[in-house]
């Protein structure tokens, strides 16, 4: 690679954990000045007159709305670019494409089926390119979570860092627990690795069948020197302890054909009051989901109560998004 190449984020695999609690950080400090009325000066204007190119070959309603309203905030141009607006797929190469929309924009942010897509698309940009869902990571989903657990954990996050020495720059989030029931999907996969790097334990129950393939696992437990992750078949187990419980749809986009086959191998994984009852969750856990949302996978109970965080967790992909494009976009990959 050039000096002059560019710094893609494919997935969270691409940040120390320092960047990463830098990102998170960054992105609660944005929203907090912002939603105050205050645009820091170093964002006004920051890509004034760039374009941003929104290539999305997957429909998607918070990774758009949060992308382009955060080059708005930067000035920039957002562009969306559909599968039916652009030659890709049909009459073009993604070589082709991606050299060409590079020499004409500042980055781009791209939503493909298979990962070895967006890395293909990264490979010959000359510009960075951002995933916005991949069918292996979802970065932007990612950060904004870890925003959100960071938000919803303040007390942990002070005790932990009080008890920590001085020189740490951690979110203080290490101890929690995140169980997550249901699909082992591309939210999965981030989420792990940031578990990984930020010092949150994670118990991972599937169905028999659906569990994380393993050549993820190995990227994923390779990510920390430290065990945090455990995987089981019975959802009370992965549940029993945990702060906060997570899923996402049993049937991400691509896979509708296999439906039918899913709902009957999940029977049972529904996050419920009982389930969480059961399976012993800590006293005040809370609830997390990337959305769109299906209702086999949570209970409207759960969904709409209290102790969801979903509404929260969706706003901050704005503020995840941002920290994102500054960093990437304005300041060139670092991360600081
Ligand atoms: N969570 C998420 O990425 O949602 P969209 O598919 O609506 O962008
Ligand atoms: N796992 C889901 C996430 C959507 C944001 C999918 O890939 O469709």
């Amino acid at each position: 690679t050039s000096p002059f190449a560019p710094r893609h984020l494919l997935s969270i695999a691409d940040l120390t954990p320092h960047e990463l609690t830098t990102l998170i950080r960054t992105a609660a400090t944005h929203k907090q000045s912002i939603k105050s009325g205050h645009v820091p000066p170093t964002l006004t204007n920051a890509l004034l007159g760039q374009t941003i190119a929104l290539l999305f070959t997957k429909r998607s309603t918070r990774t758009r709305v949060s992308t382009e309203a955060a080059v708005a905030l930067l000035q920039g141009h957002p562009m969306f670019l559909g599968s039916q607006d652009i030659q890709l797929g049909v009459n073009e190469s993604l070589h082709d494409t991606s050299v060409v929309i590079s020499s004409m924009v500042s980055a781009l942010v791209a939503r493909v089926d298979a990962h070895e897509d967006v890395v293909g698309l990264a490979k010959h940009s000359s510009v960075p390119v951002i995933n916005a869902l991949s069918d292996a990571f979802h970065p932007l989903q990612t950060i904004a979570d870890y925003l959100t657990i960071h938000e919803a954990f303040p007390s942990t996050s002070k005790e932990s860092a009080a008890s920590k020495s001085e020189t740490s720059d951690g979110l203080g989030l290490e101890g929690l627990k995140i169980a997550w029931i249901g699909d082992a999907n591309n939210v999965l996969f981030d989420l792990a690795l940031g578990a990984a790097k930020l010092g949150v334990q994670l118990s991972v129950a599937t169905p028999k069948g659906y569990e994380i393939p393993s050549h993820m696992r190995e990227l994923i437990t390779s990510a920390s020197p430290t065990a945090f992750l455990t995987e089981t078949n019975v959802p009370e187990e992965a549940v029993k302890d945990a702060d906060i419980l997570v899923t996402d749809t049993w049937i991400s986009m691509g896979q509708e054909s296999s439906k039918g086959q899913k709902m009957s191998d999940f029977a049972g994984f529904q996050i419920t009051k009982e389930l969480a009852q059961r399976g012993g969750a800590k006293q005040g856990w809370r609830f997390m989901h990337c959305l769109p949302r299906k209702p086999e996978e949570v209970s409207d109970e759960v969904f709409y109560s209290p102790a969801s965080l979903v509404f929260q967790e969706a706003e901050n992909r704005l503020w995840a998004a941002l920290a994102v494009l500054e960093a990437f976009v304005v300041n060139k990959g670092k991360i600081v």
